[in-house]
């Protein structure tokens, strides 16, 4: 085991705050949902817990510059649609700014006609159950109502980049 140097930083330095807070790993999700009018809405967020299993609860978090932040303060539902290793062109294509983002992308309806993305590793239809302020951002907390998966390997996002998973010799199963 070696260790190398730690250096304290300060965290109203926003670069070095992205940069600590990006080496925790996540995975990579796009969150879905439904306008009043009938318009799909999605963004890539890797924000996304668990957060209670009974009941069946969920949280991810929204900045409030995104554009469709109002319409997920409306939203009723969600989906939440966790990307495979394959994903990373969905996973860029909802981090941006189209007008279209769901041009060309196959997706089925939901519940409540929430745009459920097709081939995606696993996805959770949601019912918006609390918001919370977070700073910056706000925090939505969706109950489960149903959920799917898949057997395939989830993209991962960290250090600032998008990663694939491996497992890790020997490591123990929880
Ligand atoms: C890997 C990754 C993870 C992201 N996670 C979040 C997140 O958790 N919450 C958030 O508000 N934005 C997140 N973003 C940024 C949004 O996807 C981006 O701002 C998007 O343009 C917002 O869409 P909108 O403006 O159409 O609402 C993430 C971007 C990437 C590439």
């Amino acid at each position: 085991m070696t260790s190398s140097s730690v250096t304290t930083q300060d965290p109203s330095d926003l670069r070095a705050l992205r940069d600590v807070l990006g080496s925790f790993v996540t995975g990579v999700t796009v969150v879905t949902t439904l306008d009043t009018d009938g318009t799909r809405w999605g963004l890539t967020a890797n924000s996304f817990s668990s957060l209670s299993l009974d009941p069946p609860l969920i949280v991810w978090s929204q900045s409030l510059n995104a554009r469709s932040h109002p319409v997920f303060r409306r939203a009723q539902r969600f989906a939440i649609n966790i990307l495979t290793e394959d994903q990373i062109d969905l996973a860029q294509r909802f981090a941006g700014r189209s007008p279209d983002k769901f041009e060309g992308v196959a997706t089925v309806a939901g519940l409540g006609d929430v745009p459920l993305i097709d081939g995606a590793l696993a996805v959770l239809e949601c019912v918006r159950e609390s918001i919370f302020p977070g700073g910056d951002h706000v925090l939505f907390v969706g109950r489960v109502e149903r959920m799917a998966s898949r057997p395939l390997r989830p993209l991962a996002f960290g250090q600032g980049g998008y990663l694939v998973t491996q497992s890790h010799n020997g490591s123990a199963m929880v």
